[in-house]
């Protein structure tokens, strides 16, 4: 099947700094995708790129098959949600979401108005004015205008970035049903990880104008491919480590660990012998004792700092030869966990990764 959005291999530089580099990437009809990564690792630029609003420097986009590099931004049926909404404020909701149809001279603007209306729930609220309205109202007029006129593509760049949590948590699953109903394809970008693995089919961690890696939110978070998106993406513990063999298991020399540590063969994606040992904080069980059956990785260690998150809690901890480690436990529990307490951590080698470093 032929991609609604091809990125290939698109290089764009700003002047002589290189802001995307070699992008190269697919995103399927109806498919749901978010770009993360860093302030200035050139996601804005990506869907600048995609828009027309910047020319590319070298290489090719096609919308659905067609080239579009070279194509006016109002030739390419994309529709764009920017974090501040950029309503027109003289014009009310209707004549808003009614304007990008009247500006393609399109057929049937009112019914179309109303259909978009009525899918975010705004047909009350048509004849107000965008200051009369909240933010996740204006929001959603935002989204209607986008939409209204059934855009091969929908870019959105943190669009509810100006929200406060709750209305945030809201309007994410509003989105994410919008989405869904009209099939659209969706190119998302937002600083919130949470939103991301929430939302997306498939999320690309960006860094330094590179797509580092494009997979499920599962796929990502379970199987980094180096250490900068392990570290970029949820909590991870990140040691430098040097593989001293590879049998059955790689077997890891890791500093500050003291000891060999095991990790399974399919876990091992280093590039080099010198890489970053790397696991979930959910993954490290707590063990009064050091653990006995062989094959199991143990490490003895002592709590150093315990951080209260609400509906869990942080413990710090220190590697007897000088590791940080970090363990989350549900509120409640680990109440053996006090400062300065020693305890064995375990994991088996399922539960660890040899990765290449990325910084
Ligand atoms: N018009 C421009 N001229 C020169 N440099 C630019 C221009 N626009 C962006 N840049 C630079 O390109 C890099 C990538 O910018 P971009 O806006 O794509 O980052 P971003 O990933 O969207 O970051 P953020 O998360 O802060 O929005 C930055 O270093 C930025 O300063
Ligand atoms: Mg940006």
């Amino acid at each position: 099947m032929t991609d609604q959005v091809a990125f290939d291999g698109v290089h764009k530089w700003y002047g002589d700094v290189p802001v995307v580099h070699d992008l190269t990437l697919g995103v399927g009809a109806g498919e749901f995708l978010t770009l993360l990564g860093p302030s200035g690792s050139g996601k804005t630029t990506t869907l600048r790129v995609l828009a027309g609003l910047e020319a590319v420097t070298s290489g090719e986009i096609r919308l659905a098959g067609r080239t579009i590099t070279d194509e006016a931004p109002e030739r390419r049926n994309i529709g764009l949600v920017f974090q501040n909404y950029a309503l027109f404020p003289h014009m009310t909701v209707a004549q808003n979401v009614a304007f990008p149809l009247r500006a393609r001279r399109a057929a049937g603007i009112g019914a179309r108005v109303d259909r978009a209306l009525e899918m975010t729930r705004l047909t009350a609220l048509r004849e107000r004015y965008p200051r009369q309205l909240s933010g996740g109202q204006q929001q959603r007029v935002a989204l209607a205008r986008a939409f209204v006129f059934d855009p091969a593509v929908l870019l959105m760049d943190e669009p509810l970035g100006a929200l406060d949590r709750n209305l945030r948590d809201h309007m994410r699953l509003e989105l994410k049903a919008l989405q869904r109903r009209v099939g659209a394809t969706v190119v998302y970008v937002t600083h919130d990880q949470e939103e991301a693995l929430a939302m997306s089919d498939r999320v690309g961690v960006m860094h330094r104008g590179v797509l580092q890696q494009t997979a499920s939110p599962e796929e990502i978070y379970e199987r980094p491919v180096n250490s900068f998106v392990a570290r970029f993406l949820g909590q991870s513990v990140c040691l430098p480590a040097t593989r001293v063999e590879r049998a059955e298991h790689t077997v890891l020399r890791v500093e500050g660990v003291t000891g060999p540590i095991l990790v399974d063969r399919d876990n091992d994606t280093c590039e080099d012998l010198s890489g970053e040992f790397m696991i979930r904080p959910e993954r490290l069980r707590i063990a009064g004792r050091r653990p006995a059956p062989s094959g199991v990785n143990a490490v003895r260690c002592v709590v150093e700092a315990r951080v209260y998150l609400g509906a869990r809690t942080e413990v710090r901890l220190r590697a007897e030869a000088g590791a940080p480690l970090q363990v989350t436990v549900p509120t409640g529990e680990g109440g053996a966990l006090t400062e300065g307490s020693a305890h064995w951590l375990s994991w088996t080698p399922a539960d660890g990764r040899f990765l290449t470093r990325v910084v």
